[in-house]
């Protein structure tokens, strides 16, 4: 059958990415064929449109994460059915599209509350927050952590769970809309890192002492100084690269700068089982239906738009969930 979808034949900037008619089999074995609804778009999709991460092979579908319902399955899967409401996060790439088929078993049910748009919003952020702080650094009531880009998709969500469950949230943003939108989702000190240091910042409000854990997904320009914001064996988890990636370094500095950890923890790892996979994204839809953390949906897009979409996300000027509606 034929279908609509953003294709790639290159990696480059946002003009390579074509909105293009393709062919797409029935579903296999294993596999279920999703009409999307909504479709997520995240900071990840740029670096695999740019080649940071590269792909495999051209001609190659991008993103991933989206919701929509069920249209058919293959031989044998036999816990979902058409008209089901699902939603996903990972690979393979291919979420830009109006349908696509993908393994079944990568697909959450979604609970009825959840409307498509909040889901498309929210699954790849979401379970990113939930393994961040459940997983990689359990936070306790009572710990100082930093979120670097506060404001942003999984920021908002980092900055929301984390003070539902009880921590001191210091946070890094861009501007001052951003510093009064954080502090809105639970963001206690927004610093701004483009003005202040935020070195000197989490040290006045730590006495000193530094914070539990710092999540950096900015990379190259907050890297080092994360670890001088952490307090003797603190855990930097360095889980993305937004301004770049991080020059190589002596690990002897992680001694030096107070016996600290340093994890470069990826989703991918963190749901690869189904088990961990369910397991995330029902703690995801607690927090999100007890109202504990909000998905602000800030920007909508037609899919045909997705490369308005990368501009805006790279130009740092968007804040929250952005979503592409095919
Ligand atoms: N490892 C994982 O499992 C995982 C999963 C999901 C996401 N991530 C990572 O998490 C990060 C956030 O993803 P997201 O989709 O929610 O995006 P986002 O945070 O909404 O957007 C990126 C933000 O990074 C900040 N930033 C700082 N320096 C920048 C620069 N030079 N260029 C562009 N942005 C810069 C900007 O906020 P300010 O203006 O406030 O600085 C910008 O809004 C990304 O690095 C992504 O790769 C990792």
């Amino acid at each position: 059958m034929r279908t609509r979808a953003i294709r790639l034949e290159t990696h480059g900037g946002p003009e390579v990415m074509r909105f293009d008619d393709v062919d797409i089999p029935p579903p296999g074995p294993g596999e279920a064929l999703v009409r999307h609804v909504a479709v997520g778009v995240n900071y990840i999709d740029t670096y695999h449109r740019s080649g940071l991460y590269p792909i495999a092979s051209f001609p190659s579908g991008l993103g991933l994460e989206a919701a929509g319902f069920v249209e058919a399955v293959g031989t044998d899967v036999s816990d979902l059915a058409p008209g089901d409401r699902v939603a996903y996060a990972g690979g393979p790439l291919g979420a830009y599209a109006v349908q696509r088929v993908l393994p079944a078993d990568r697909l959450v049910r979604l609970p009825a509350g959840i409307p498509f748009e909040t889901a498309a919003a929210m699954m790849l952020k979401g379970m990113t927050a939930e393994y961040l702080l459940r997983r990689t650094f359990v936070v306790k009531a009572g710990d100082t952590i930093l979120v670097h880009a506060a404001a942003g998709g999984v920021g908002l969500m980092l900055c929301q769970w984390a003070k539902a469950l009880g921590a001191r949230v210091l946070g890094t943003v861009g501007n001052e809309a951003k510093a009064a939108l954080a502090k809105a989702y639970g963001c206690d000190v927004p610093i701004l890192y483009t003005r202040d240091d935020f070195v000197a910042r989490v040290r006045a409000e730590t006495d000193g002492v530094g914070v539990a854990v710092v999540y950096d997904a900015v990379g190259q320009d907050t890297f080092l100084k994360s670890l001088d914001c952490l307090r003797p064996r603190g855990v930097l988890a360095l889980y993305g690269q937004a301004s770049g990636k991080v020059a190589p370094f002596d690990p002897a500095l992680l001694a030096a700068k107070g016996s600290l950890y340093l994890t470069r923890p990826s989703l991918f790892t963190y749901t690869a089982r189904r088990v961990d996979l369910l397991e995330s994204a029902n703690a995801l839809f607690d927090v999100v239906q007890s109202g504990a953390v909000r998905v602000n949906v800030t920007g909508k897009y037609a899919l045909a738009e997705a490369a308005l979409a990368h501009r805006d996300l790279e130009s740092r000027i968007t804040t929250g969930s952005l979503v592409l509606v095919p």
